[in-house]
């Protein structure tokens, strides 16, 4: 199985502990969403699969495999790329440069240049405005673009904090829409923490609810949805 899992972590920053033994897993396809309260430790949870923060307990594994040591170069080695909260595109450099570079890992100019006609040809918005600075970008433009950037490698596992986080309705929609349409395409492996909870909880096959810390409730996207306590904390009644 080429899903991903956290298990029992437990992390923190210095003398502080955030996640008290959190556990997440997301097989292989599948779109797992993370919803819980501002400083829940949602932000942490992914920075602690990716490597930024190493996990003081607990384990991460991928297809199986314990990666929980592993630097976070090295877990993109492996397909796993991580979108953090606000976007990771250099604003100063155009979208074609932000592109070339999500293809450094390829080894031939010739890959990155296929690389990234295929990139266009899913992201259409992209194409028009490849000699722009990604600074001049749209948020959700600029959301777009991260992804592309990260889709360049053809990532197995895609984790992205806060997708639709400062976007405007209908960008929150296109951006959403990328994502379904890049995990049915090729199966790709989805976690992804929101606040966002009614649209990320829509298009998910199975979400957490992490709170103080732990992860308290697991279930199916559509059960989270008509879950009463969630609706009353997360959904706005
Ligand atoms: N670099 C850091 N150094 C010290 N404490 C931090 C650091 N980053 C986060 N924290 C603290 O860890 C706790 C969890 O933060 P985290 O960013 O993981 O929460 P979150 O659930 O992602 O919140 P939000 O919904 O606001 O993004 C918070 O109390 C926060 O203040
Ligand atoms: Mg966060």
């Amino acid at each position: 199985m080429k899903g991903m899992e956290g298990r029992d972590i437990v992390a923190g920053y210095g003398k502080i502990e955030v996640l008290h033994g959190a556990s997440v897993r997301a097989g292989q396809g599948e779109i797992v969403c993370i919803i819980g309260p501002n400083g829940s430790g949602k932000s942490t949870l992914l920075k602690s699969l990716f490597g930024l923060i190493m996990p003081r307990e607990g384990a991460v594994l991928f297809a199986g495999r314990d990666i929980t040591r592993l630097a976070p170069e090295e877990k993109v080695r492996l397909g796993i790329a991580f979108i953090p909260q606000g976007r990771n595109v250099f604003t100063s450099l155009t979208v074609r440069e932000n592109l070339e570079m999500g293809g450094t890992p390829l080894d031939h100019e010739r890959e990155v240049r296929r690389a990234i006609d295929e990139v266009l040809e899913a992201y259409p918005l992209l194409k028009d405005k490849l000699r722009y600075p990604a600074g001049n970008l749209s948020g959700g433009e600029k959301q777009l673009l991260a992804l592309a950037r990260a889709d360049m490698v053809k990532p197995q596992v895609i984790l992205m904090d806060e997708p639709s986080i400062g976007l405007a309705p209908r960008m929150i929609e296109e951006v959403y829409e990328q994502i379904k349409a890049i995990n049915a395409k090729r199966s790709v492996t989805f976690l992804i923490v929101e606040q966002n909870a009614r649209k990320a909880l829509s298009i998910a096959h199975r979400g957490y609810v992490l709170d103080l810390g732990v992860t308290r409730i697991e279930d199916s996207g559509a059960e989270l949805l008509n879950n009463e306590e969630v609706k009353k904390l997360y959904l706005g009644g």
